[in-house]
């Protein structure tokens, strides 16, 4: 059979959801074809057709979906280093942001660096996410807020994708911040940059869905609204900064636009949980804002799990509230902070982050037809995922394209 490869001797995380924790195939094998998987099971019930091939063992090492980091800010100039010694001495996010440091100060160094200074900063925290099995990472803008910034943001981030063959998916946040031009008149800012610039960034090819920041010292829930009208106009999704530091009923606004995803919700209701259930929109949890923000009110995980909302888990990468390019760190955190199970918070970041981006069934899970993108563990139970801080046990990625140490 020409470009097949069977795989044997490991044990399959597949991810997918059914009575088994894991969705584990304990004595599993696998076939990949040139882009997707061809089958799946135990070893002993390699079909006849594939059983000419000659297995690859895999030294009983556990295996899993590549992992998915379905919402970051890689790509950004500089750091704001200075900021965490300030909240260490007491100032808060807002305080700081309200200061004009926060989202602004990392939109100055964006704009003053070149294409290729981005390209550079960004790679080791992707380098760092490809270290960690990590091979679809979601990438927004909105550290330029004029219609040019943003648009050589998301160009970055695909750049990103073709340098280091890992799947990049871009999203549209000019609504990050009101650009300083703009200061006092948000409402022509989402007109005249957010608007205007998601009909070019679209006309491009550069969007995959549109996100803002709806929060207080962020966007209303009407000044979203506009935008989430101008995607659905234009056949995108939308999905939403929503609940992180006040609750402003931005993440039933986004159920109501049938979001891919409502991401924080720090403060999101527990009442309005059905809203997410009901629109299948996914939440993505951010434990690494969190912490970084010494929150202490959580999301609340129950009344998520109880009426059914899938529960994502990302890094939110970014150089304010989330310093982090560890995904499998988010993912500790995530059971330490909010309480996740080890196995919520794989399936955070594999099945329920594919559905984050509108990736279902082709990402994040372990069966026939998915794309053939794997991660290898030297690990001897899934849990340890999320149970080891710091190191990677990543012992190799099977990718589409390649098999690569
Ligand atoms: O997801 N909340 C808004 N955006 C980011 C923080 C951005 C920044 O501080 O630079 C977040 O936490
Ligand atoms: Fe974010």
């Amino acid at each position: 059979m020409k470009n097949a490869n069977l795989y044997i001797n490991c044990a399959l995380a597949t991810m997918t959801a059914g009575t088994k924790p894991y969705g584990l195939i304990e004595d599993g094998a696998f076939v990949t074809g040139e882009e997707r998987i061809l089958w799946v099971g135990a070893r002993a019930n390699i079909p006849k057709e594939y059983e000419s091939l000659e297995g690859q063992s895999l030294g009983g090492r556990v295996v899993t979906p590549a992992l998915i980091d379905c919402h970051t800010h890689l790509v950004f100039g500089g750091n704001r280093a200075g900021e965490f010694a300030l909240r260490a001495g007491g100032a808060s996010y807002a305080e700081i942001a309200r200061a004009g440091g926060g989202i602004l100060s990392t939109v100055k160094a964006t704009r003053a660096a070149s294409e290729d200074e981005l390209i550079g900063q960004a790679l080791p925290r992707l380098d760092a996410l490809i270290a960690e099995g990590v091979a679809v990472i979601e990438i927004k803008s909105g550290y330029g807020l004029t219609i040019e910034s943003e648009i050589k943001m998301l160009k970055i981030a695909r750049k990103l994708g073709d340098l280091r063959g890992v799947k990049i998916v871009t999203t549209w946040l000019a609504a990050h911040a009101v650009a300083p031009e703009y200061k006092g008149c948000a409402d022509a800012y989402i007109d005249e940059v957010v608007i205007a610039g998601l009909e070019r960034a679209h006309g491009l090819g550069l969007v995959d869905a549109v996100d803002g920041f709806c929060e207080t010292i962020g966007f209303s829930p009407s000044q979203m609204e506009r935008v989430f009208k101008k995607a659905k106009v234009l056949g995108l999704p939308v999905k939403l900064h929503a609940e992180q530091l006040s609750d402003q009923k931005g993440a039933v606004l986004a159920a109501k636009y049938g979001a891919l995803s409502a991401d924080h919700l720090e403060y999101f209701g527990a009442a309005d949980a059905a809203h997410l259930a009901k629109a299948g929109t996914v939440s993505v949890l951010l434990p690494g804002a969190f912490y970084t923000l010494k929150e202490t009110r959580l999301p609340p995980i129950d009344a998520l799990r109880a009426a059914g909302v899938d529960m994502a888990v990302a890094t939110d990468c970014n150089p304010g509230s989330s310093p982090l390019s560890s995904l499998l760190m988010a993912m500790n955190m995530a059971g330490h902070c909010f309480g996740l199970t080890p196995e919520e918070s794989l399936i955070g970041t594999t099945r329920a982050a594919a559905l984050a981006l509108g990736l279902g069934g082709e990402y994040g899970i372990i069966t026939k037809g998915a794309r053939a993108e794997l991660a290898v563990w030297n690990i001897n139970h899934p849990c340890e995922l999320a149970y080891w801080m710091g190191g990677s046990p990543l012992e190799r990625r099977i990718t589409a394209r390649s098999i690569t140490p």
